[in-house]
């Protein structure tokens, strides 16, 4: 593929196939790609891990990368993204990772074959291909397969684009999946890939419990002014009382950033059963294996059917 955008290009195939190149990576492997190729990180939406694991990856396998900063950029004059994109290439850059707070901002823009490859480090509460496949390499990296693993997602699911996109090949792979949190936030799209069940319920059966961001900038006014962060950790959130009841070969994974004391204790954060810092490093490994999947395909064998299934 020459764009990754979404979990719907993913075979479980090619999932293997990244997480195996991104084990290699992790291992001190070199990239062959023909250099010099340019990439530019085009984030319309804050971040601090994807955007800095991007640019380690694209640095890590020699790429150049050309700084981009929205805000100083002629999209504050109006320039579409599309318009942006074409003058990014007609400069030389090959390679474009854009996060952007539209859902599926990268529809249109694949459709209009641009010259270079795009690859979506998150848009709004669609997709993020890339946490997606970090998370699915943190996992094999402990468990060594996904079939019949036991995994929780809690918490924050409407807004949640690591939930949209995980769920899908988590269920690919085998793996059993429940979903908590607010019972109002598990809504039908999440049906078809596994059953809401009570934390306290869930937390000593499973595998891995993953936890996500309360993404107070997406809630609305009145769930703001309703939300109670001691109230929300304790139904909601892996406290101190509840961590005993996680089996020993449990893991805890939580994309962050982490809104300490809410979605789970301080303490815990750190602790012998979290995987949280293991997720941002395997990061930059799993984005190199995706960066150099889209570099190795010449752009003339493009093909939209996947991307643009959904
Ligand atoms: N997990 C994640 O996407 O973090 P950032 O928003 O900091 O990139």
């Amino acid at each position: 593929i020459t764009d990754f955008v979404s979990a719907n290009q993913v075979t479980t195939d090619l999932a293997n196939q990244l997480i195996t190149r991104a084990e290699e990576f992790k291992h001190g492997a070199q990239s062959n790609l023909a250099l010099p190729i340019y990439a530019a990180n085009l984030f319309f939406e804050p971040s601090t891990r994807t955007h800095t694991s991007f640019e380690m990856a694209e640095r890590r396998l020699g790429m150049t990368v050309m700084p981009f900063d929205p805000r100083q950029s002629s999209v504050t004059k109006g320039e579409t993204l599309g318009d942006t994109l074409r003058t990014l290439a007609a400069i030389g850059v090959q390679v474009a990772v854009i996060r952007h707070p539209v859902k599926s901002y990268y529809q249109s823009l694949l459709a209009e074959h641009l010259p270079l490859r795009i690859v979506n480090a998150g848009d709004g509460a669609g997709q993020h291909p890339s946490q997606m496949m970090l998370d699915l390499m943190t996992i094999h990296e402990e468990f060594g397969h996904f079939d019949g693993l036991k995994i929780a997602i809690v918490g924050d699911l409407t807004h949640s684009r690591v939930a949209k996109s995980d769920m899908q090949l988590l269920h690919e792979l085998g793996a059993e999946l429940t979903f908590s949190g607010p019972k109002a936030w598990y809504t039908k799209e999440f049906e078809p890939y596994g059953p809401y069940q009570p934390l306290a319920e869930i937390v000593p059966k499973v595998d891995v419990l993953m936890l996500l961001r309360v993404q107070f900038e997406r809630l609305s006014d009145a769930e703001k002014a309703e939300f109670s962060e001691s109230t929300y950790h304790e139904r909601f959130g892996l406290s101190d009382k509840l961590y005993p009841k996680l089996r020993k070969s449990a893991i805890i994974m939580h994309p962050a950033p982490v809104n300490r004391g809410i979605e789970l204790a301080d303490d815990l954060v750190e602790c012998p059963q979290s995987r949280i810092f293991a997720q941002m490093h395997n990061g930059v490994f799993m984005r190199m294996a995706m960066l150099e999947l889209v570099c190795q395909q010449p752009l003339q064998e493009r093909s939209l059917t996947h991307a643009l299934a959904h």
